[in-house]
Formats: C-alpha cells, sequence, structure tokens
C-alpha cells in the first residue's frame, strides 16, 4: 500500500499544466475495439486506470504502443471472450466494453464492474439499452454474459429514465454499428459524451447532437482508424484551481477549457475568488477574504458531482457557514469524517453535508474513501499546519496523473512513500 505525507502550510507558486480526461479515455479505449485498424490516441494522462484498460485490450488480443502521452492501439488482433475478471474490477468504466464488444461482435462477457464506493452505482440503464437492442442477458458467476444470438444489435428509441454519463456513452458504442437507428432521449451532455463521439464520427460513425440531450445514431457497416486528442480533464482542472485558491499565491492552470467548468468558475467567483480566465488556462492570485456559500451538484452543465469534494477544503477556508448537497450520489461525503479530523468545521446532517469557517486545519493521518475524496484531502494536507498522512491513495492515482511532480513544482513538500 502507498500513502502520502504533505507538510503543510507552504503557499503553491507557478504553473500547472492539466492533463487529458480520464473520463474521456476510459471510454475511448474501449470504443477503438470498434474500429478495424490502428487508432492512435493523443494526450493521455498517465494515470492507473489507463494502465488497466491497456493490460485488458492487450489480453484481448489488441496492439498496444505508448508513445510518451500518445496510445496507438491496433485492435484488429482483438477476439470475443471473456474479460479477465481481475481487472475488469478494478475500474468501474470496464463497462465500456459491454457496449463496444456488443458493437462489434454482438455479443459480450463481462464481469461486473467495480470502482469507487459511492454507495449503489447500478447499471440497469446500460442494461435496459442493451436489451432494448435485441440484446439477452444471462449471468454466471461474477460476469454478465450478453447474447444477439448471432444476429448483432439493432436500432432503438431509448429513453434514459435518470441522466446517466456511461449509459448514455455505452449506448452511442452498442449503437454505431447497429443494423438501423437508435435514438437516446434524456442523454446526459458532458463534454466527455462530445469527446468519444467526435472519435467515432473520425472513425467513420454517424452520430449526431451529442451534447444535447438527443442524441441520433445511424448504423454503418465498419468503422476505419483515426487519430484524436483527448480533451482535458475539467475536473482535474477544478481540483487544481480549487488548491491555488486555497494554499497559492499566484499558480497558473493551462489546457483549461473554459466552457467546460462555467458552473464550477461561477461558485468560486460568488465566493469572491480573485482568479484570470483566459482561453486555455486559469490565473488565481493569493486570496485576501472568502465568503461561505452553498453547492448543489447537478448533471452538466450544472456544479460537478466530482467537483464537490475537491473545492470543499477550499470552503473552509471561508467566512459563514454553507451547504453541500450531492443530488447525483447522496452517499458521497465520506470525506467529511476525514476533514474533521484536521480540525474543519463540517459535518453531514442526514445526506446534506453543513460546514462553518474558516477552520484552522491541522495535520492528521487521514484516509481516502474514494478518488475526489482523496484529492479533497491532499488540499487539506497542503492548507494544514503539521504533517498529513494519507492512506488508500491509491485511488487518487487512479485519477490524477502525476499529482506528486506537479504538486512539487508548485512548492508543495508532498511524498508518496510505501507505507
Ligand atoms: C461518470 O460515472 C463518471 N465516471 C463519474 O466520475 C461521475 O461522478 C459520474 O459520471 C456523474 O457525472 C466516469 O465517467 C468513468 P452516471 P457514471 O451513470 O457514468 C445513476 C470520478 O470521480 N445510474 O452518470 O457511472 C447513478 O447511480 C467518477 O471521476 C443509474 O441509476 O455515472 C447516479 O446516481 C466518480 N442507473 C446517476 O445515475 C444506471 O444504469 C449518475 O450516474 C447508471 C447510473
Amino acid at each position: 500500500m502507498k500513502k502520502i505525507v504533505i507538510n503543510g502550510g507552504r503557499p503553491l507558486k507557478g504553473e500547472v499544466v492539466v492533463s487529458g480526461a480520464k473520463n474521456s479515455v476510459v471510454a475511448l479505449i474501449p470504443a477503438i475495439i470498434l474500429s478495424e485498424d490502428v487508432v492512435t490516441l493523443d494526450g493521455v494522462p498517465d494515470i492507473s486506470d489507463v494502465a488497466s484498460l491497456i493490460d485488458i485490450m492487450e489480453v484481448m488480443g489488441a496492439t498496444v504502443k505508448r508513445d510518451g502521452d500518445s496510445l496507438e492501439i491496433d485492435p484488429s488482433g482483438v477476439q470475443s471472450m471473456p474479460m479477465p475478471y481481475g481487472k475488469i474490477n478494478s475500474l468501474r468504466a470496464s463497462y465500456y466494453f459491454y457496449g463496444s464488444l456488443l458493437g462489434r461482435f454482438g455479443e459480450a462477457t463481462v464481469g461486473l464492474p467495480g470502482g469507487c464506493d459511492l454507495g449503489p452505482r447500478p447499471i440497469d440503464l446500460h442494461l435496459k439499452a442493451f436489451e432494448a437492442m435485441g440484446a439477452r442477458m444471462t449471468y454466471e458467476g461474477n460476469s454478465m454474459h450478453l447474447t444477439t444470438d448471432g444476429q448483432g444489435v439493432h436500432g432503438a428509441v431509448i429513453y434514459m429514465d435518470t441522466v446517466s454519463v456511461g449509459a448514455t456513452i455505452n449506448t452511442m458504442l452498442a449503437a454505431v454499428k447497429a443494423k438501423g437507428k437508435t435514438v437516446i432521449e434524456n442523454a446526459a451532455r458532458e463534454p466527455e459524451i462530445i469527446d468519444v463521439a467526435t472519435l467515432l464520427n473520425n472513425m467513420g460513425a454517424h452520430v449526431r447532437g451529442a451534447g444535447t440531450d438527443v442524441i441520433t445514431i445511424e448504423g454503418v457497416e465498419r468503422l476505419h482508424g483515426t487519430r484524436h486528442q483527448v480533451i482535458p480533464d475539467r475536473i482535474e482542472a477544478g481540483t487544481y484551481i480549487a488548491m491555488a485558491a486555497a494554499v497559492g499565491e499566484g499558480v497558473k492552470i493551462t489546457n483549461v477549457l473554459y466552457e467546460h467548468l462555467e458552473g464550477f468558475i461561477a461558485k468560486l467567483e460568488e465566493m469572491g475568488v480573485r482568479m484570470t480566465v483566459s482561453e486555455d488556462s486559469v490565473f488565481v492570485e493569493k486570496q485576501v477574504s472568502l465568503k461561505a456559500i452553498n453547492i448543489k451538484t447537478a448533471p452538466y452543465p450544472g456544479f460537478a458531482t466530482d467537483l464537490q469534494q475537491p473545492i470543499t477544503p477550499l470552503l473552509l477556508k471561508a467566512e459563514g457557514r454553507g451547504l453541500i448537497m450531492d443530488t447525483i450520489y447522496e452517499k458521497r461525503v465520506n470525506h467529511v469524517p476525514e476533514l474533521a479530523r484536521m480540525g474543519a468545521g463540517i459535518t453531514t446532517i442526514g445526506h446534506q453535508i453543513s460546514y462553518e469557517g474558516p477552520s484552522d486545519l491541522h495535520g492528521a493521518q487521514v484516509k481516502a474513501t474514494d478518488l475526489r475524496a482523496g484529492a479533497a484531502l491532499v488540499t487539506a494536507g497542503l492548507m494544514a499546519q503539521g504533517q498529513t498522512e494519507i492512506t488508500n491513495v491509491e485511488f487518487i492515482l487512479r485519477g490524477y496523473s502525476n499529482i506528486i511532480d506537479k504538486l512539487r513544482n508548485l512548492g508543495a513538500s508532498i511524498d508518496l512513500i510505501e507505507d
């Protein structure tokens, strides 16, 4: 097991470059199975989820060459075969193999997905879409077998009862080579969905309306190779902007698409955070005084659920009291007791988080309970007086590429050590 040790109270200064989006690339890599020849991805983040997906692709017969932040994947050798359960279970996004294998072979046998503990994370909407497209489902142990009895999937009109990023993307993956037309109604509108649709269309698919709540896909016979630049990670960007506002004395965050963070930046401005937003960067000054605000998460373009934990340490610096409500994952509150151990004035009342600032944080031994909770503890450790030890940091390494180096380059005293 690894742990992160931080000596807090040191200001951050300088520039940090945001990497490619985790929640895009974990769908882009499985999507390449649908192509008959080589696809190259540029701007791939150096995170353990990507390493896991490369392992899975190679087990299935793909050839993968990594050159810096580029991945060249030749999927022509991929066979229709049961997925390796061990690796599948390591990340929730492995469910994207259901859609891409169904789309290419008309069948898929995949271990049930793992991922962060954010409370129940069903995949009923994914399965509802696959059934509507002609797939029959059986369970064998920890695996689920989807089959179309050799017919392949066909188009369908699918209404998503809940706005779901994963179900929207997975349905697109199954639909691009289906017989006929598929319409996804009440689709999610996240930028990562547009990124996957852009890759698919550049491979020869006909996807229209990605980024709106109605997506139409006309099935095609073949998909071919292409080259694709992964969009910047808006959640990593938001995490570093919050860190810069919490402990920075002049930090520039670059490779940021402002339109992907409008809801987040609006809330920072409501707090009184002083920053300059340019075309592809945000410069955050040393803050003078901050006002407590309320946060309520919502599907894109609302305030992202993935940013409610990373912004919380910054909220703890503000004058006054506020409430945080995550409407997407109401159980996404496991960071609260850990922050309280560091002296934060924060508690949960049912599924609502209540905080009162400013809090003077002190170092403590804390544990990361999920990816974004871990990021919040890193920020709190940078703010706290004294030393903070964070365990279970494998979660953090799943989604934040080179976080130790990036923070060291900004002046943080932070180490990753074997526990
Ligand atoms: C994606 O998860 C992200 N992960 C999550 O980021 C993010 O928090 C989430 O979208 C919401 O934005 C990836 O993209 C790999 P959903 P996903 O389907 O697709 C319910 C991170 O920190 N639901 O949009 O799994 C679900 O329970 C991770 O990077 C169903 O009921 O999320 C939730 O309440 C954490 N049935 C809501 O929909 C389903 O079949 C939104 O979930 C699917 C989802």
